[in-house]
């Protein structure tokens, strides 16, 4: 019988590339996304794998009512899954006001609030599969990113509420891993923060296709925390080893091009 992974942003990006992962290794994914190009792109990707199994569902999953909608059609596609894994996301660059806090406020529900009501919706079926859930934090959920703020903590609550999470859930046979990749190439927000970057991001960036094998690998495995390529890891280290003032310090110098930006007529309105 196929085990199924639920898989949420898997039409582009890093979800896509968690979701192609999956289907290598013969777990059927289900695809949630916005109904648009990206998920048709991702059916008539999958339907060249003869042997994939796959369903998608369009769905913005901050409207009210979506969590509901990925359950019933679970229910109609006869789906139980085995793994969860919570990838939609996203984030912003720039001086902390250059951002509507409208769109902070979707930030904070697509990248926490959908993660926690998703969890708990699928928690029965999870228990019957004993299966694993895999939350999507990021490098910087270690190192607060100055012209990033927001976006570093939804990710930091990620990464604090996936740990503790994996211990409760431990009782249950379901493994909790949090994947914290480095940059990867997705995006228009991704090439900014690139070019933000300089130097630095030749070096550390990756493609989704890059840190897919390790993340599903340690989602199967039942790693706690996933972060994904080498440097990323040195560079996580040397951050718990740096004293706190002089990180923080340091990053700001690293992204304080973002200082330069003009603000986006929506976040001037307010
Ligand atoms: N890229 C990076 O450098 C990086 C690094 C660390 C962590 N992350 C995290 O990785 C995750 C994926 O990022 P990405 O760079 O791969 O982003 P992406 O390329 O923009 O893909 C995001 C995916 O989520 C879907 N999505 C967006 N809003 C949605 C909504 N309201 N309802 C349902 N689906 C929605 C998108 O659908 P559409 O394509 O149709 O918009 C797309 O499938 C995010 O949580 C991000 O924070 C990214």
């Amino acid at each position: 019988m196929v085990s199924w992974a639920v898989v949420t942003g898997g039409s582009h990006g890093i979800g896509r590339a968690l979701a192609l992962e999956c289907i290598k290794r013969g777990i059927g994914v289900a695809i949630v996304a916005l109904p648009n190009k990206d998920l048709d792109h991702i059916i008539d990707e999958l339907s060249q794998y003869p042997r994939a199994h796959f369903r998608t569902l369009g769905c913005n999953l901050v409207e009210p009512g979506a969590v509901e909608t990925v359950l019933d059609w679970l229910a109609q596609e006869r789906i139980t899954p085995t793994y969860l894994i919570n990838n939609a996301g996203f984030g912003r660059g720039g001086l902390f006001e250059h951002t509507s806090w409208r769109e902070y406020h979707v930030m904070m529900q697509l990248n926490n609030q959908v993660m926690v009501d998703l969890t708990y919706a699928l928690l029965p079926q999870l228990k019957r599969t004993r299966g694993g859930i895999l939350n999507m934090s990021s490098m910087e959920a270690t190192l607060p990113l100055p012209y990033k703020t927001v976006y570093t903590g939804t990710k930091a609550f990620v990464y604090n509420y996936s740990l503790a999470l994996r211990e409760e859930f431990r009782y249950y046979d379901i493994g909790v891993s949090v994947l914290c990749p480095g940059p990867v190439i997705t995006n228009e927000d991704g090439l900014k923060r690139v070019a933000a970057m300089g130097n630095l991001a030749k070096i550390l960036v990756t493609m989704p296709e890059d840190i897919a094998p390790e993340a599903i690998g340690g989602m199967l495995a039942g790693k706690d925390v996933i972060r994904p390529g080498l440097l990323v890891k040195v560079l996580v280290t040397l951050g718990f080893l740096i004293p706190r003032r002089m990180k923080l310090r340091l990053l700001e110098k690293l992204f304080s091009k973002y200082r330069e930006e003009k603000p986006e007529l929506e976040a001037v309105e307010q």
